[in-house]
C-alpha cells in the first residue's frame, strides 16, 4: 500500500472522511458503520439528514453481508455490472450500515466501483464506506482531485488523486426492493443493459416523489445559467442574448451546430457522447470560471445510453 492509500484507510477506521476517485465522480467516503463518521459526512457535505448515501463496497460478495433478503434481480445485476456504474437498491443490514446514512429507511444502494485506487481503499479497509459526491449539496459533482479541493478545501484532509473521471457522471440507480425493478436515476449503466440482464421490463421513475430522495431538480447546478437549446436555434438564441446585453457560451458536440455567431464563447466540444458526459461537469465549471450569463447546451442525439445520463444532469442544472 503506497502511504497515501494506507493514511485513507487509516482515517476511514479513525472516522474521519477521505475523499477518492471513481471511474463515474469524485466520492466523501466515511465509515458506513460508524455513525460519528456519517454525522461528519453529512456536516461536511451540508447534505439534508434524510438524503440517503450511497455505500461503496471493494467485492460483490459484500452484497449479502451489508444488504438482507437480497433478491435474485440483485445478484444478477452484481454479477453483470460490478465493479461498475450501477447502484443496486436493496434491504438494508443495519449492523453493516449505519441507520444515519439512508436516514433511518430500510433499503440502502450498494456499489463496486470501477477504479483501481477506489478498490484498494475498499480493500484495505474492508467495510462499507458511505460516499455521495465529494462536492457541497446542490453543486455540480467532482471528476477531478483538484474540483474536490476546491470545493471542499480543509473540510477533507486525505484527497485520493485518481486522475480524471472515465465515466464522468453519476451511476444508474437500480431498485430492486420492490414488485417490479425501477430506475430512480439514468447514469452509466443504460436501461436496455439493465432490461437485458435481468429479463423484464424496467421502469424509470427519475421525477417526482418517488423518485430517489435527494435527486432534486436543483442538483448539479452550476452558477452558470443553464438553457438546453436545438443545434438549429443557437444562432438566433445567441444574438438575443447579445442583444439583451448577457455573455453566452455553447456546449455542443463537434460537428452539430450549424451556426456560431461571433461572441458565442464555444467551450471544448466533446467529439462523441461518451466524451460529452466525460468533460459535462468540467465544462460547467470552465463556464463558471469565464463568469458567463447564460450556458447554452446542446444534448447528444443518444437517448438510451450515457446520452440519457448527460441529458438528465443537463435538464436538472437547467432549473
Ligand atoms: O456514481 C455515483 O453514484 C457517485 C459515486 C461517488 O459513487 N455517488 C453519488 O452519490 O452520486 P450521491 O449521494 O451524490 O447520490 C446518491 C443518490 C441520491 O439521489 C440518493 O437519493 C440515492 O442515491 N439513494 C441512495 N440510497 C438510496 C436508497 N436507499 N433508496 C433510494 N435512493 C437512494
Ligand atoms: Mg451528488
Amino acid at each position: 500500500m503506497t502511504s497515501s492509500l494506507s493514511a485513507a484507510v487509516d482515517a476511514l477506521r479513525a472516522g474521519e472522511l477521505v475523499a477518492f476517485p471513481t471511474e463515474t465522480v469524485y466520492g466523501l467516503g466515511a465509515d458506513a458503520a460508524n455513525p460519528d463518521a456519517v454525522h461528519r459526512l453529512f456536516a461536511v457535505k451540508g447534505r439534508p439528514a434524510d438524503h440517503p448515501v450511497i455505500v461503496h463496497v471493494g467485492s460483490t460478495g459484500q452484497l449479502v453481508e451489508l444488504a438482507r433478503n437480497v433478491p435474485d434481480a440483485a445478484h444478477r445485476l452484481a454479477d453483470a455490472f460490478w465493479p461498475g456504474a450501477l447502484t443496486i437498491v436493496v434491504e438494508r443490514n443495519p449492523v453493516r450500515v449505519a441507520d444515519a446514512v439512508t436516514g433511518g429507511r430500510t433499503t440502502v444502494g450498494l456499489r463496486v466501483p470501477d477504479h483501481p485506487l477506489a478498490l484498494a481503499l475498499l480493500d484495505g479497509f474492508g467495510g462499507g464506506v458511505a460516499a455521495p459526491s465529494a462536492n457541497r449539496f446542490g453543486r455540480v459533482s467532482p471528476t477531478t482531485a483538484q474540483h474536490v479541493r476546491a470545493d471542499l478545501g480543509a473540510d477533507v484532509r486525505v484527497v485520493l488523486d485518481g486522475g480524471q473521471c472515465r465515466v464522468g457522471v453519476e451511476s444508474t440507480i437500480v431498485d430492486v426492493t420492490g414488485d417490479e425493478p425501477t430506475i430512480l436515476r439514468v447514469g452509466g449503466v443504460s436501461r436496455t443493459a439493465v432490461e437485458r440482464v435481468l429479463g423484464v421490463p424496467v421502469a424509470l421513475r427519475t421525477r417526482g416523489e418517488v423518485a430517489a430522495p435527494g435527486a432534486l431538480e436543483s442538483h448539479y447546478a452550476p452558477l452558470v445559467t443553464v438553457e438546453v437549446v436545438e443545434a438549429s436555434d443557437v444562432g438566433a438564441r445567441t444574438r438575443a442574448l447579445a442583444a439583451a446585453g448577457l455573455r453566452s457560451g455553447l456546449l455542443a458536440l463537434a460537428g452539430m451546430v450549424p451556426e456560431q455567431p461571433d461572441g458565442v464563447v464555444v467551450l471544448d466540444a466533446p467529439r462523441d457522447v461518451d466524451e460529452f458526459a466525460h468533460v459535462l461537469y468540467d465544462r460547467f465549471r470552465a463556464a463558471d470560471a469565464r463568469e458567463l450569463d447564460v450556458l447554452l447546451v446542446v444534448n447528444p442525439p443518444d437517448t438510451d445510453g450515457i446520452g440519457a445520463a448527460v441529458a438528465d444532469r443537463v435538464c436538472r442544472a437547467s432549473h
